[in-house]
């Protein structure tokens, strides 16, 4: 199975959903609200006049979002419909941004171009089947010295909810709705595999990235699995056993 063309078709599909929820707010959005959440504004520092990349920006808001705080932008993404997006968002907000669709690994495999920060967060990785290739995508993107940052939903969530932890060669092939509140059960395929948080370090490390630290954190900023709670001023958390899920991660990485 062709997996980036399904994939594909699937997030143009979701994109014309999620450019209509309050999910991603559009409108608050153009009104000038950052997408950008505390963990990962606190996570990746000022990028006031640095580059930065941003892998598999969706449809764009939190690419036009350090925009906004100064960073000059380049967004990512497989979906068209996505890209086709987030071009007119920066365009009907006269904000200045590069878009490129593609997927994140052919685009390694030819880009020479190279950035202060690349960036990339919540619900990436399962998207993709090799995380070396990934992290070779990553480390070709940087500059000497440029910061990387992944923000991402922890796998243990996922383990509780009964997917593997560990890589898996085998993908997961799924009939699934979106996460956006309305998305009124309509269902597209997903082909996703598990990443385990070693494999993640690891293909980092093997691409010479140094890993400057690795947090977790009990809350997620959004309300997308089932069994999440509000809990005020932090989130939305999960508890098993009353004890509280880790529900996202967060690398901070530096091209040696
Ligand atoms: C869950 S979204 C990322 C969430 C993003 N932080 C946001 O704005 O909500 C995952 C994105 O990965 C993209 N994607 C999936 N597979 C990809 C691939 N192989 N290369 C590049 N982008 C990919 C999808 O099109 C989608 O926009």
């Amino acid at each position: 199975m062709d997996y980036i063309a399904v994939n594909k078709e699937t997030w143009n599909k979701r994109t014309k959903v999620h450019l209509k929820s309050k999910f991603y707010d559009v409108e608050k959005f153009l009104q000038g609200q950052s997408s950008l959440n505390h963990i990962e504004l606190k996570e990746v520092g000022d990028v006031n006049n640095k580059s930065l990349l941003h892998l598999q920006c969706h449809f764009g808001q939190d690419t036009l979002s350090w925009a906004r705080i100064g960073a000059e932008v380049t967004g990512l993404d497989l979906s068209s419909e996505a890209i086709h997006q987030a071009e007119k968002l920066a365009q009907s907000l006269a904000i200045n941004a590069n878009f490129i669709c593609d997927d994140v690994i052919q685009f390694g495999k030819h880009n020479r171009q190279q950035f202060d920060f690349v960036y990339t967060s919540y619900g990436v990785l399962c998207w993709l089947e090799n995380l070396d290739e990934w992290a070779a995508t990553v480390s070709g993107a940087l500059k000497q010295g440029g910061q990387f940052n992944l923000v991402e939903f922890h796998p243990f969530n996922d383990l509780v909810n009964g997917y593997s932890y560990f890589p898996s060669r085998q993908p997961d092939i799924e009939q699934e709705g979106t996460y956006t509140e309305n998305c009124d059960g309509e269902e597209s395929t997903v082909i996703t595999w598990p990443h385990s948080m070693s494999e993640v370090l690891n293909a980092l490390i093997k691409n010479g990235i140094e890993v400057e630290s690795f947090n977790e954190y009990p809350f997620s900023p959004y309300d997308c699995f089932e069994g999440l709670e509000p809990v005020e001023g932090k989130g939305f958390q999960l508890l098993r056993n009353e004890q509280q899920v880790p529900l996202v991660y967060a690398i901070k990485g530096r091209k040696l």
